[in-house]
């Protein structure tokens, strides 16, 4: 049965590769499932004059690959009738015209959702050219990808022109790190149980490890990778939310305002990293050749579109730190890079030690007891603590209990773009970030930017297909600590 109301999908970007890849396929989900309601229709939207079969034609070749059918499903089928597409150019008013008299003038109590797809330096004429027209009234709502702006400044500059034409509660700007499985399952862990809430603090945490790595190198990306880099890429977005939803008070309400505003409290008590201190609190990496899965790569700089001598990071690694009650003093190490040993999301929260040992234990053992929350790519939880070796004596060996999500329910596990596009569809913002979030992250990491574009030396080296450069061991072994895969 159908749960989300009757909606008009509007996709500027609609030939792009996200359309294709992600948002089409999940789109699709959603429909096979029977969730999207009968009268949901898709309007893809592309610059160049093309017609509705032959735009189709691309949908076949280009995203229908990434669902698990075959063009003679009769879901497939039934899903592609939901598609049009229109052509249009983002900087003529008369396009927005005919957009208009597609879809009717916009019926007001119709929700109409516009995927912004596009490169962000479209998303100011597209908002004001949608509202010349009339399609930013309240059912109408504005859904921004990632990266929004390149600094505090310039996304600040966005964000007001758009809200010049759409009220903060039409605007979804999307982090699909939020709309993962496992991430929600981190609220309903820490939130729904009294198991962890004891110990969720500074008292018993040692320190918090939170890792995104990647296989996958800048995969064809090249120009927007070199202007990006993997602390605008990664860590201002994806890593400082994941590191909210573990540091984050319990909200009220889960209401989107009640989450936001604790999210926001956590970024907001994100201790400073000034100029002084970037060289031992940040790494700054970049890949040389290797082999991923024991095929071989190029360096970073042998990709195409990639100046040679180039500074970008691939990899960066960051100690952060919370100044509140429950965190103060807990390093939070942050990490992400590409072309890493292997694909990996994982959050790895490290107990304190007990403060007397009475059992032999070899060294690395001392703080063994951790929870280890994975996201990616097999979904569990772990929970690694030490217990008596059998046998003879009294010797302790580490073990742990494993919850598998994937084997606790056979349920289809939705894709994070699906989750948060039936979200939109619904009118549900918990999942995005609001205005002043962004702006405090990006704060954050601005002194840190800075700092690098300043410093002539170049990026710590590491090669492709391992976790990373030695300086990223050497940022946690100050702290007594080491990487979760260095235990
Ligand atoms: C995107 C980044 O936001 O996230 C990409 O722009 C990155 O560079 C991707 O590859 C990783 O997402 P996931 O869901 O595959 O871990």
């Amino acid at each position: 049965m159908s749960t989300t109301p009757a909606f008009d999908m509007v996709l500027f970007g609609g030939t792009g590769d996200l359309v294709m890849r992600k948002i089409l396929p999940a789109l699709f989900e959603s429909h096979r499932d029977g969730t999207l309601h009968p009268q949901g229709r898709i309007l893809a939207l592309g610059r160049k004059a093309a017609t509705r079969e032959q735009y189709l034609q691309q949908v076949e070749q280009q995203s229908r690959p990434h669902t698990r059918v075959e063009s003679t499903d009769p879901s497939w089928i039934g899903f592609v009738e939901r598609i049009d597409f229109l052509k249009l150019d983002s900087s003529q008013p008369a396009d927005f015209e005919a957009l208009a008299r597609q879809l009717q003038g916009g019926d007001p109590q119709r929700v109409m959702v516009c995927y912004l797809a596009t490169a962000p330096r479209l998303f100011t004429e597209i908002c004001a050219n949608l509202a010349a027209v009339g399609l930013n009234h309240p059912a109408v709502r504005v859904v921004l990808e990632k990266p929004l702006g390149n600094d505090l400044a310039s996304s600040d500059a966005i964000n007001s022109e758009v809200a010049r034409h759409f009220g903060e509660q039409q605007i979804y700007r999307i982090d699909h790190y939020l709309g993962k499985e496992s991430v929600q399952n981190l609220m309903a862990i820490r939130f729904g149980n009294v198991l962890f809430e004891p110990l969720w603090r500074r008292d018993w945490i040692d320190h918090v490890q939170i890792t995104i790595a990647e296989e996958l190198g800048v995969e064809g990306r090249g120009e927007f990778y070199e202007k990006t880099g993997a602390l605008r890429d990664m860590l201002q977005n994806h890593l400082l939310q994941l590191l909210c939803m573990v540091a984050m008070e319990p909200p009220a309400t889960l209401d989107a305002d009640a989450i936001r505003d604790e999210k926001l409290k956590v970024l907001k008590a994100l201790k400073p990293i000034g100029e002084n201190e970037v060289p031992s609190r940040t790494v700054r990496g970049q890949y040389r050749a290797g082999a991923v899965d024991g095929k071989p790569v190029v360096a970073y700089q042998q990709e195409a579109d990639v100046a040679k001598g180039s500074h970008t990071e691939t990899f960066v690694a960051v100690k952060a730190e919370i100044s509140n009650w429950r965190w103060s003093g807990v390093p939070f190490f942050l990490r992400t890079g590409k072309r890493m040993q292997e694909r990996l999301a994982e959050i790895v929260i490290s107990f304190r030690s007990v403060p007397l040992s009475l059992f032999a234990m070899p060294g690395g053992l001392q703080g063994a007891n951790r929870l280890v929350i994975r996201l990616q790519p097999a979904e569990r939880i772990s929970l690694h603590f030490l217990a008596k070796e059998p046998g003879d004596g009294m010797r302790l060996q580490p073990t742990f209990l494993n919850l598998d999500f994937l084997s606790t329910s056979n349920r289809r596990r939705a894709d994070a773009y699906e989750r948060l596009l039936l979200d939109v569809i619904r009118g549900q913002l918990g999942l995005f970030m609001r205005r002043d979030e962004l702006a405090a992250a990006w704060r954050w990491v601005e002194p840190i930017l800075e700092t690098w574009q300043r410093d002539p030396a170049e990026p710590k080296w590491y090669t492709a297909g391992t976790w990373g450069p030695a300086a990223s061991s050497a940022l946690l072994s100050r702290d007594g600590a080491s990487w979760h895969e260095e235990l």
